[in-house]
């Protein structure tokens, strides 16, 4: 009596298993259960670890440049196709803190600001920062794009110019490239106007500053919001969307962190550089350091021209003035110098850019931006921000300096924006996606549970009844 009680309940116990492991699975409370656990620890509050790798993210940042260098400069001025050859990388680690950090309206919004400091790296460049380049000189261009239809002062300026020997084309050190020179040109229309700064540099002023006061939503209300952009300069950032404004932003600045991600989700990333904000949809399954992740990358709408693309109406300029796709005409928010922002080597641009100058080899391995994320924590894996600077260089007729040159898009330099996941961080990564796996199969380990044990009660009731049963009363069973 007993023993067959005991039998009976193993039975009930298993069947009870069983059906509580499937309506778990069809409940789904335990993926929400990960979720809840995840909203919890994705918020910026001080002592938190997204709040440490959010004020100051711990996977070194290179910033990599490779510059153009011109090797015709004679005949691009007769006409010819300019011919450049790619040298690089020169490579800087990329510090970027958020310091004068400040909780606000109760913990749910925190302002500070992003300082970027650019550290150069000897050992992963090809050569120190005093390495050569010759390429178009980007203040003379903008000089003379700037007067051009202005008769007395295209006069002064360019007999100026004749005197110091200041032609279209320059030779500068990288370091002075990128960061910092006393322009001859420049200097010398200090003198007429004292606003206008004798010093050029592509990253000028970019080094040891910030660009601006930001206010970051903590995520404590939902936790989408996690790391959003809020306000920047005390401007509302929402749906900020107007294409002649130099500075939007949508979505989380630099996409650091982005809580679960699905695979139809569009992430928005601010590109100070690209003047706007920029979209990545999916693109494919990828493994970082054995984590799996989506890999994001902007689409080639993000660069095409208006006809396609009429967001990017704002970027011909003048108005009606459109380059074609695959380049952004960023002028006007680069004090009116003739700058283009593609990808590099034209990448998913117009085959016509690639023709017109030799040395262009687009190649999407090496050329394309992209971010993998893993999607059950959002963790940024893995990204590359690729960018190419070009100047637009056309023939003025005022200015002898430009020769007979043939209008083209001139490739300056390129660079390559990158950050992979550190060591440390996979552990804990890998800690916290095992604690989840575990907590996501519980429904299923309950299911095995219950058959495990409904097999045991099968077994035992057999078991049990078998020497009871008389081989006469068991043929009908088997029969039937
Ligand atoms: C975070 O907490 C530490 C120690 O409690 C404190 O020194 C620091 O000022 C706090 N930071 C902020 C931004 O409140
Ligand atoms: C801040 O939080 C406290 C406690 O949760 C609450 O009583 C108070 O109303 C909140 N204040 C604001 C401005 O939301
Ligand atoms: C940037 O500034 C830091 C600190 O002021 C300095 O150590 C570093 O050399 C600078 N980098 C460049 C590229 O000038
Ligand atoms: C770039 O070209 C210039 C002119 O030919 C040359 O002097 C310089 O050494 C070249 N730079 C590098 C890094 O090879
Ligand atoms: C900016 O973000 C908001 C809120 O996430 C979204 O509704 C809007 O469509 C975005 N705007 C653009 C132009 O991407
Ligand atoms: C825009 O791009 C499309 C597709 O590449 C092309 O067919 C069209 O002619 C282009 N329009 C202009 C104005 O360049
Ligand atoms: C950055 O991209 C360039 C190609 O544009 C590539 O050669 C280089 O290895 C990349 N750097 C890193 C750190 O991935």
């Amino acid at each position: 009596m007993f023993k067959s009680c005991f039998i009976y309940m193993c039975g009930l116990f298993s069947f009870l298993i069983l059906i509580l492991g499937i309506a778990l699975t069809l409940s789904s409370v335990f993926p929400k259960l990960v979720d809840s656990v995840a909203e919890k620890e994705i918020v910026l509050k001080n002592g938190t670890d997204a709040f440490d790798a959010w004020a100051d993210p711990p996977a070194p940042i290179y910033m990599q440049f490779y510059f153009f260098n011109l090797t015709n400069p004679l005949e691009v001025l007769d006409g010819d196709r300019p011919a450049v050859l790619e040298i690089g990388p020169y490579t800087y680690r990329e510090y970027r803190p958020m310091e004068e950090v400040t909780f606000q309206d109760n913990d749910t919004k925190v302002a500070a600001v992003n300082t970027k400091t650019y550290i150069f790296q000897p050992n992963m460049s090809r050569g120190p920062e005093s390495d050569l380049i010759r390429t178009v000189s980007i203040p003379a261009m903008t000089v003379m794009e700037r007067f051009k239809d202005d008769a007395l002062f295209a006069n002064v300026i360019s007999s100026y110019m004749k005197e110091k020997q200041i032609g279209l084309f320059t030779t500068r050190t990288v370091g002075e490239l990128l960061w910092k020179y006393e322009d001859p040109l420049l200097k010398f229309l200090n003198t007429f106007k004292p606003d206008i700064d004798p010093n050029f540099g592509l990253f000028y002023k970019s080094n040891a500053s910030n660009d601006g006061d930001y206010v970051f939503l903590t995520g404590q209300q939902d936790y989408k919001d996690f790391a959003r952009v809020d306000t920047w300069n005390n401007q509302s950032t929402l749906n900020w969307w107007t294409s002649d404004e130099c500075n939007m932003i949508n979505g989380t600045n630099g996409a650091s962190f982005h809580p679960v991600v699905n695979k139809d989700e569009i992430l928005y990333m601010f590109s100070s550089d690209l003047c706007r904000s920029m979209y990545a949809v999916f693109e494919k399954d990828v493994t970082v350091k054995r984590i799996p992740g989506y890999r994001f990358t902007p689409p080639s709408q993000v660069f095409a021209n208006s006809s396609v693309n009429p967001s990017n109406t704002g970027f011909c300029v003048p108005a009606g003035n459109c380059l074609g796709s695959g380049v952004l005409n960023v002028a006007p928010c680069k004090q009116g110098a003739p700058i283009i922002m593609s990808s590099p080597h034209f990448y998913q641009g117009d085959e016509k850019f690639v023709q017109a100058v030799f040395g262009m080899r687009p190649k999407k391995e090496y050329h394309q931006t992209f971010i993998d994320i893993n999607p059950l924590t959002g963790v940024v894996l893995q990204a590359a921000k690729r960018l190419q600077v070009n100047v637009f260089v056309e023939k003025m007729d005022r200015f002898s300096q430009t020769g007979n040159v043939n209008s083209v898009i001139f490739p300056v330099l390129h660079l390559n924006e990158s950050v992979v996941i550190d060591d440390s961080s996979v552990a804990k990564l890998n800690g916290v996606l095992m604690e989840e796996n575990v907590l996501i199969n519980i429904p299923f380990i309950l299911m095995g549970i219950g058959i495990l044990l409904g097999g045991v009660f099968m077994l035992l009731v057999c078991r049990h009844k078998m020497p009871e049963s008389t081989p006469a009363e068991r043929q009908p069973l088997l029969a039937s």
